[in-house]
């Protein structure tokens, strides 16, 4: 009893004195990481656990979180007391998952690289909410259960008039979502439709965003939602 007290107490304060991850993480290498990850894990839609837990949405769940799966002992204590998965913590567990959490069941040897380690956050950060790239943050926007029209999303969008389109919405937000504006770049072009949709239809609530909006045809949200998802 007390040496798992201690073990708590440790393992408390190696998360709690955690630094953020260095390394901005790009998702599309991340999924090439995330092949040593999907023998046991599943992402996207329709995950089901599996001999581990789905990874959905897991920025901002509570370590050991999901109902129905059965978790190790180790992993359920540090979820009562208190950790989180956000790109810190998940950047301990997978370099090294056995030392960060001695009694986890989860056995792999664990990523050594950071760039490995930030851009499999990245990837994972797509499945959790609506992916502004900051990996380093949390997502911003809670996704939605708005839908919008297949052929809506289905429509390609003039990038160039999306450029130009654009300079009023940078006003705004700047790439790294500084000042509490989030950043809108190397969003998905559906998730990036779906967000000013439901704006316009009035699903989403800041006034701001819904006056607009409300100003935006198909045409320019195609064009805003080309350009957003690849600005460089
Ligand atoms: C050999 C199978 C296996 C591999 C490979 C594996 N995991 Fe796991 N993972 C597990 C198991 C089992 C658990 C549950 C651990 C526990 O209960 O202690 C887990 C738990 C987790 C959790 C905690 C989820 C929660 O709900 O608390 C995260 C996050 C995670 N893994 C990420 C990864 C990532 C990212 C990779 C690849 C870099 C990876 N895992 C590779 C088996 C695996
Ligand atoms: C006056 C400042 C301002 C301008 C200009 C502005 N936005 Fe926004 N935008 C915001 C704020 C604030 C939010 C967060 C609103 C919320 O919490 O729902 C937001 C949210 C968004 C979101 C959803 C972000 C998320 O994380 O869910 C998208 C997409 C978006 N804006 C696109 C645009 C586009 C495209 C333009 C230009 C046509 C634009 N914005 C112009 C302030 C602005």
């Amino acid at each position: 009893m007390i040496r798992s007290t201690l073990a708590l107490t440790c393992l408390l304060g190696l998360w709690a004195g955690l630094s953020q991850a260095a390394p901005l993480g790009d998702p599309e290498a991340g999924k090439k990481v995330y092949n040593s990850c999907k023998g046991c894990h599943e992402v996207g839609e329709g995950a089901r656990n599996g001999v581990g837990p789905h990874l959905n949405f897991v920025f901002g769940r509570k370590a050991a979180g999901l109902e129905g799966y059965r978790y190790s002992k180790s992993l359920e204590r540090a979820g009562v007391a208190g950790l989180e998965w956000h790109a810190d913590t998940l950047d301990a567990y997978i370099e090294d998952p056995r030392g960060f959490a001695s009694g986890t069941r989860m056995s792999f040897r664990g990523l050594k690289d950071p760039q490995d380690r930030a851009n499999v956050i990245a990837y994972l950060r797509l499945y959790s909410d609506n992916p502004a790239n900051i990996p380093e943050a949390d997502p911003t926007a809670r996704m939605s259960e708005y839908t919008v029209d297949a052929a809506l999303l289905a429509m390609d969008g003039d990038r160039e008039y999306g450029q130009y389109l654009s300079g009023e919405c940078k006003a705004c937000h700047l790439s790294d979502g500084a000042d509490g504006i989030p950043s809108i770049v190397y969003w998905p072009e559906d998730d990036f439709k779906v967000a000013l949709y439901a704006y316009k239809s009035g699903q989403r609530l800041h006034p701001v965003m819904q006056m607009i909006a409300s100003r935006l045809g198909d045409e320019e949200i195609a064009a805003l939602a080309a350009y957003f998802e690849n600005p460089d």
